[in-house]
């Protein structure tokens, strides 16, 4: 099997070593990858949202198998186009990748299909916003721009003066573009945060060990919202009854309602939920894998990535038994100073061997490039250094020694990373 992963990220790295794994495969191509990546794969620079330069890469170097992993080039038909040229693609077509590129969209769904999720209110201009903010008066209160916002577009107001000033950053200064057109505003759940990424066909649906992530940029969930800023597997807060309440009461009403509205979604499925004191909540959903969730949950699956993939694509996931193997894993990121806001590139890494990596750990490359034998940063997330152990806590150890010998001008990393709520 020739693949190309089409990506550039920590996530795109941590599905390239899984797919190094597969005794079936052949080459493995990325585009546009990154320094890490192209360590392990051949890379070619070619946009993610190019798709006619993708179709005729694959064609001109055969390739069996495409993986879309980002969210952007899936919202805008990537997969479709491959389909169309007949080359297996993994992931949703656009027509369900919009679960994730509209929050009105897939907070109208779960309304319809009676899906927990917080209550909310869709608003298309600001001084109705404003005026539906200070009639519910109630704080703190979560104001969401519709659109894809790189996992920054969701602001929590903690008073009436902040959330006039989210509603104006969204909808007038359009802070996420047209993203901001439309706002969700939404009820402010508490509880644990708990990721759960599944691999569906459309039909059945079957998901893979949980996760958790650490979105706020600071230690202790201080600072703004991330793309995310370290990871652990499992997450404590989620049993196997909590898993079970999820499947019957989530997981495959979700399916069913993607079907019922004749937009099957294969792929990838993550449910971003809250364990609240009223159940299991749908906080978000995004139609691929998380970033960094994708680097503690691969490194634990044992069936082949190639067999999956090929089962999801042909819809026959009930033939398929998925196995992982029992070891945690923790994923802290390394990121440049000022991450989420502005922060510098091209700074040389220390402290990586020639293949970018660590002993005792797994170093997945998120913005790096390699020049000259070196490592540089080339992003806000830099490194998402994981490691595997029988314990949680062992994990961590692991992975945080790692980053102990990983240096870079204004490296930021949170330090309390399986630690938080
Ligand atoms: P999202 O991009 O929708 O996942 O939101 C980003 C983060 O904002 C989530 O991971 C939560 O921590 C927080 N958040 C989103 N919606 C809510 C809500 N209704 N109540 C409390 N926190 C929320
Ligand atoms: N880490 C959260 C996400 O990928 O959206």
């Amino acid at each position: 099997m020739n693949v190309l992963m089409i990506g550039s990220g920590g996530r795109e790295h941590a599905l390239i070593k899984k797919l190094l794994e597969s005794p079936r495969l052949e080459k493995l191509y990325c585009a546009p990858g990154n320094g890490g990546i192209s360590r392990d794969a051949i890379c070619e620079n070619i946009s993610v949202m190019d798709k006619e330069h993708m179709i005729r890469f694959a064609q001109d170097k055969k390739i069996d198998m495409v993986f879309v992993a980002p969210d952007d080039p899936l919202a805008d038909g990537m997969v479709d186009a491959f389909e169309a040229v007949n080359i297996p693609a993994f992931g949703p077509n656009a027509k369900a990748a919009v679960i994730e590129a509209s929050k009105v969209f897939s907070k109208d769904l779960m309304k319809k299909y009676n899906i927990p999720t917080a209550k909310y209110e869709v608003i298309d201009n600001a001084n109705d916003a404003i005026k539906y903010i200070q009639e519910q008066n109630e704080f703190p209160v979560v104001i969401k721009a519709d659109g894809l916002a790189l996992g920054k577009g969701v602001i929590i107001a903690e008073s009436f003066e902040d959330a006039k000033n989210a509603v104006h950053t969204i909808m007038e200064d359009k802070k996420f573009g047209d993203s901001g057109n439309k706002v969700v505003i939404e009820e402010f759940l508490t509880g644990p945060e708990v990721s759960v990424l599944s691999f569906t066909d459309g039909k059945t649906v079957k998901p893979m060990v949980s996760s958790k992530d650490h979105k706020r940029a600071y230690d202790n969930d201080k600072g703004l919202n991330t793309g995310g800023m370290g990871t652990i597997s499992p997450n404590p807060y989620y049993s196997d009854e909590m898993a079970e309440l999820c499947q019957k009461t989530i997981f495959e009403p979700t399916i069913k309602a993607m079907q019922s509205e004749g937009r099957a979604f294969k792929g990838c499925l993550y449910f971003g939920l809250m364990l609240t004191s009223k159940g299991p909540k749908v906080i978000e959903y995004n139609a691929r894998f998380g970033d960094p969730e994708a680097q503690v949950v691969l490194p634990r699956l044992k069936t082949d990535l190639i067999d999956i993939m090929e089962a999801v694509i042909a819809e026959r996931l009930d033939n398929i038994n998925i196995e992982w193997f029992n070891d945690a894993a923790a994923c802290v990121v390394m990121a440049s100073g000022g991450y989420p806001e502005s922060y510098k590139k091209d700074i040389e890494i220390t402290g990586l061997d020639d293949n970018g990596q660590v002993d005792g750990a797994i170093v997945y490359h998120a913005g790096t490039v390699y020049k000259d034998n070196k490592f540089y940063t080339n992003g806000g997330r830099v490194l998402g250094v994981t490691a595997t152990a029988p314990t949680l806590e062992n994990a961590l150890e692991k992975a945080y020694k790692a980053v102990s010998k990983i240096k870079f001008d204004n490296a930021h990393y949170r330090t309390d990373i399986g630690k938080t709520k």
